[in-house]
Order: structure tokens, then C-alpha cells, then sequence
């Protein structure tokens, strides 16, 4: 629990895998992706858990006690209709998603901000991940 607040008090993760151990979730500081691509940033930033194709399955995803959710299927559990508000306060951190921390805890719209230093980069971001988490619904 420990290594996962610090992970996301910072950003982005790497794994140390040694052979018989579970995977371990390493803090790195968060690389530089463009703010434009949701999907640069989704592979850079969300893959690790959720998978690249964010169906939940990132190689992170055995270390964590919550299985990360699988993101194609987000508009099917809401009756059809994508969550784009709920998603996005998710990904900024607002909405108590405990492996997104709470609000003692936040997550990505903190490191986008401490990234940039700049509020509207931070909300572009998270925008276009919102929008890109949007384009992989799958079975509409
Ligand atoms: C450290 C692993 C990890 C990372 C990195 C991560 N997530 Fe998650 N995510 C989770 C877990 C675990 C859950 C499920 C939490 C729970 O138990 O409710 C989740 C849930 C979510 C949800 C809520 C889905 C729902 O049911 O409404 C969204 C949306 C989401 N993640 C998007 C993202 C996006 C976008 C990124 C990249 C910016 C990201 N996540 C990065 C682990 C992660």
C-alpha cells in the first residue's frame, strides 16, 4: 500500500520483476508525453495497469489488491451511454476510486499539474485521455 501512494503521489510506474515474486510497482517521475494524444498518454500512463488495450490486464495488475477495471466496457455497464464526467473525474482524482486515491490521496490530475505547472495542459490532458478512453469502448 506504501509503494502504491507513492507511485501515485508521483505518476508512473516500472516494473522490477524477479522471477518468483509477484511484479513490484517502482515510482518514476512521470515521462513527457503530448498533452494532444490521448493515446500516447494512455500507453504511457494507464497501460500498466489497465493494459494497453485497457481491458485490465496491464502487467502491473497482479501487484495491486483491486483489479484494475477493464475500460472497454464502461458505456455497456452505463446502459449504452459512456460516463464521460464520472471518467473524467476519476482521472483527475476527484471520485473516490481507491487505487485512484482519494481525496487525502489524489492522483492524476495532481501529477499532471505538478508536471506542467500549468492548470489548462492539466485539464487538456485529461480531456483527451477522457475522449480516448471514450474511443475504445468496445461492444456498443
Ligand atoms: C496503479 C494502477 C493503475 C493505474 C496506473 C491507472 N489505473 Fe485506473 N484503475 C485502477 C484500479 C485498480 C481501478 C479499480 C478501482 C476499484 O477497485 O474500484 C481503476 C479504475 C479506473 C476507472 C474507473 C472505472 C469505473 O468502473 O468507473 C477509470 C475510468 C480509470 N481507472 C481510468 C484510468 C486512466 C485513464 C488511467 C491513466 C491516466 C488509469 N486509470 C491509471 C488502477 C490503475
Amino acid at each position: 500500500m506504501l509503494r502504491l501512494s507513492l507511485l501515485l503521489a508521483t505518476g508512473l510506474l516500472v516494473l522490477t520483476a524477479a522471477a518468483q515474486d509477484k511484479p513490484k510497482i517502482k515510482q518514476v517521475p512521470p515521462s513527457r508525453t503530448d498533452p494532444a494524444s490521448g493515446q500516447q498518454m494512455f500507453r504511457a500512463y494507464c497501460s500498466p495497469c489497465h493494459g494497453l488495450l485497457g481491458t485490465g490486464d496491464g502487467p502491473a495488475a497482479p501487484a495491486l489488491k483491486n483489479k484494475p477495471v477493464n475500460l472497454t466496457q464502461l458505456s455497456v455497464r452505463n446502459g449504452g451511454k459512456f460516463p464521460a464526467l464520472k471518467v473524467y473525474n476519476t482521472i483527475q482524482g476527484d471520485t473516490m476510486v481507491p487505487a485512484h486515491g482519494s481525496k487525502d490521496m489524489p492522483v492524476w490530475g495532481d501529477v499532471f499539474r505538478s508536471m506542467t505547472r500549468n492548470e489548462a495542459e492539466a485539464k487538456m490532458r485529461i480531456n483527451n485521455l477522457t475522449r480516448y478512453v471514450e474511443s475504445i469502448q468496445g461492444g456498443k
